[in-house]
């Protein structure tokens, strides 16, 4: 029988600052090894066997979704992410058709590009710059302005709150700090909604923030989940831009196949995403006793769904950490593969696919990387932290 909070999953020891550094040889050990692993200095059993996610990630009445005691209901409140079953569904109806397939090429897109031109126009001329800071992370910031409706906001204040959460809800070690700057975020982004729900009261339009309050969710609930958009919508498609940068000018090969029409910019972003993961786990609670695949897990135990590990799966993705444009990326599972399926994938493969990609490599001529070296961490969520290129001026 397996003690609460601790399932019977082998144990296996990491390193933390080796794993944030970088989590793939650990992880390939795990799906050797112990694909369900508890990771004592996680306090976590970890599943990294693609099937194993893909399967037990639907099993909600197990593996669920709500956490109570856990930092992101205490410092950011109760959104959908953090619900079950009819609770999750409730809100992720009215939310969804804001950011839909139908809604993004309806309203969003040309947005989008218009974001990107914008960018680019300023840029265009300078001949060199850090990627990330100076192209990746105002776009992600303009698209979610647009998309939540916090158009009364500046792109760095929508990177800094996006960054406060992430650190504040993965603050484990309860750096007083850390929790403060988080709840700096929160407070500015209430101060925001403050601002702009008179506005989407009076004149509705497509945002998110108009979207639910008119759907009829209450307004708590509402904050609630454009604090989670903002939490997941800005370094998600941050990292994912300047990261399929990267990837392309460090594959010439690659970047060759791109030019001469063999792959498209949605196959680069989505071989981008399950190569390198942006988000590398979602986490979940044991609601009931249950087993998998000979584990057996007890109510309270806290699991990872590792995504980043499932996208380099031997079983699914031959040669999984080759970066290779060609490949069937099908299986891939970078936007989850259950109920919570990202709800802004459509909005990010348009940003970052339509958008920015094909906006970088046709305005910055002779793009290349510059000389200082590129810096990468993370696991939880894995990505880019600068990119210095030039390009011909
Ligand atoms: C490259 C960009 C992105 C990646 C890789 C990504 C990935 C993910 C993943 C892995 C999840 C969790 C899925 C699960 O637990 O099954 C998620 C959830 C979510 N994402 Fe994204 N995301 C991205 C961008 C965005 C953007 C731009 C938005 C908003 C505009 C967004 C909004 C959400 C929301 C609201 C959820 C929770 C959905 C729910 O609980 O039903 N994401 N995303």
């Amino acid at each position: 029988m397996p003690i609460s909070g601790m399932s019977t999953a082998a144990p296996f020891p990491i390193d933390v600052a080796d794993f944030w550094r970088d989590p793939y040889p650990a992880l390939a050990r795990m799906r050797r090894e112990a694909p369900i692993a508890f990771v004592p200095q996680l306090n976590a059993t970890l599943l990294t066997r693609r099937d194993d996610i893909f399967v037990s990630e639907k099993r909600i009445d197990v593996f669920s979704s709500h956490q109570p005691a856990g930092l992101m209901n205490r410092l950011m409140g109760q959104n959908m992410m953090r619900k079950d079953g009819a609770a999750h569904m409730a809100e992720r109806s009215i939310f969804f058709p804001a950011v839909s397939p139908k809604a993004v090429r309806a309203h969003w897109r040309d947005a989008f590009q218009a974001h990107a031109d914008r960018i680019l126009d300023g840029l265009e001329g300078a001949g060199r710059a850090d990627l990330l800071a100076a192209f990746a992370l105002p776009l992600s910031g303009e698209c979610l302005k647009s998309v939540t409706g916090l158009t009364n906001i500046c792109f760095s204040e929508m990177d800094a709150w996006s960054q406060a959460m992430i650190e504040g809800i993965a603050n484990y070690t309860g750096d007083a700090a850390a929790e403060a700057r988080c709840h700096a975020a929160t407070a500015g982004i209430d101060a925001a909604i403050d601002d702009m729900l008179p506005v989407v009261r009076k004149t509705p339009d497509h945002s998110l923030l108009s979207v639910m309050i008119h759907g009829g969710m209450p307004e708590q609930n509402v904050r609630h989940n454009i604090k989670l958009t903002i939490s997941g919508g800005q370094n998600e498609p941050r990292k994912a831009i300047a990261g399929t940068v990267w990837a392309l000018l460090t594959h010439p090969e690659q970047c060759a196949l791109v030019r001469d029409r063999k792959a498209g910019w949605l196959q680069v972003f989505e071989e981008f995403a399950r190569w390198i993961s942006p988000i590398g786990m979602s986490s979940r609670r044991i609601a009931k006793p249950a087993s998998v695949s000979g584990v057996d897990f007890a109510p309270e135990d806290r699991v990872f769904l590792m995504f980043g590990s499932a996208n380099r799966d031997e079983a699914h993705f031959v040669e999984p950490e080759r970066f290779d444009v060609m490949r069937d990326t099908a299986k891939s599972i970078a936007f989850g593969a259950g109920p919570h399926f990202c709800a802004g994938a459509a909005a990010s493969r348009a940003m970052i696919a339509d958008v920015a990609l094909p906006s970088v490599f046709a305005r910055l001529k002779g793009l290349r990387l510059d000389s200082e070296p590129v810096r990468i961490g993370g696991w939880a969520f894995r990505g880019l932290l600068n990119l210095p290129v030039a390009w011909d001026a």
